[in-house]
């Protein structure tokens, strides 16, 4: 469970496409309009240092980076991140969402990346240690559904896209182990129906996990 603190962390995962920027936009308007404070952020980036990283990571060919380059960037953006966005708000008290978090190296790099799911595990002990979110949403969808809504985004962030289905399902199946080993953090929510059907679930685990919190 997370590190003593005010706020309460929630995280977005899935593969892409899966429907988290419009899923967290929901969230946070619902949440401000019953007057919570929010804080919308994202990985890799969310801090100046980190989105300068996010370049790296996202932009150019698929074999640019190796696994091992990929996780100890992904965790140099993620302590920015954390120290400079996601720890002073929740030292504020604020209710933070970030779109993506630490399941996404385990999943991407880790699981799927074959670069180990120890290895990860250990890094992130070292680095990130026990902030953790106190909620973990994993938006799960058939990869075809997830790649057909990622590839109508005109975007040149399409390095992780261009490594293919065979990558994108074992990314998805990564995020369902990832579920099934941390049952009191993380919940899986269908996203192929509508998106307001989704958010119904989205809203359901945030007010259990927001009345765990207190
Ligand atoms: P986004 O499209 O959700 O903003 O994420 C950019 C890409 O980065 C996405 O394809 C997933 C990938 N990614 C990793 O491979 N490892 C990580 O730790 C994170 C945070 C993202």
């Amino acid at each position: 469970m997370a590190a003593t603190r005010g706020g309460l962390f929630i995280s977005f995962e899935g593969a892409d496409g899966a429907g988290k920027s419009s899923q967290i936009a929901r969230l946070a308007d619902a949440l401000r309009s019953s007057g919570k404070t929010v804080c919308v952020t994202r990985e890799p980036g969310g801090s100046i240092g980190a989105e300068t990283i996010r370049k790296l990571l996202v932009e150019g060919a698929a074999e640019r980076w190796s696994p091992m380059s990929e996780a100890l960037m992904m965790y140099a953006a993620r302590i920015d991140h954390l120290e400079r966005t996601i720890r002073p708000a929740l030292a504020r008290g604020e209710i933070v969402i970030t779109d993506r978090f630490a399941d996404s190296t385990m999943a991407y790099q880790g699981i799927a990346g074959a670069l180990g799911e120890d290895f990860v595990a250990r890094l992130h002990a070292l680095v990130v240690g026990a902030d953790n979110p106190d909620l973990t949403i994993i938006l799960d969808a058939p990869i075809e559904v997830g790649l057909a809504r990622a590839g109508r985004r005109a975007s040149a962030e399409n390095r992780f896209e261009s490594k293919g289905a065979g990558y994108q399902e074992k990314v998805r199946q990564a995020f369902l182990k990832i579920a099934r080993d941390n049952p009191q953090r993380c919940v899986v929510i269908d996203a192929t129906p509508a998106e307001e059907v989704v958010f119904e679930a989205v809203a359901a685990a945030v007010k259990k996990a927001s009345l765990s919190h207190q």
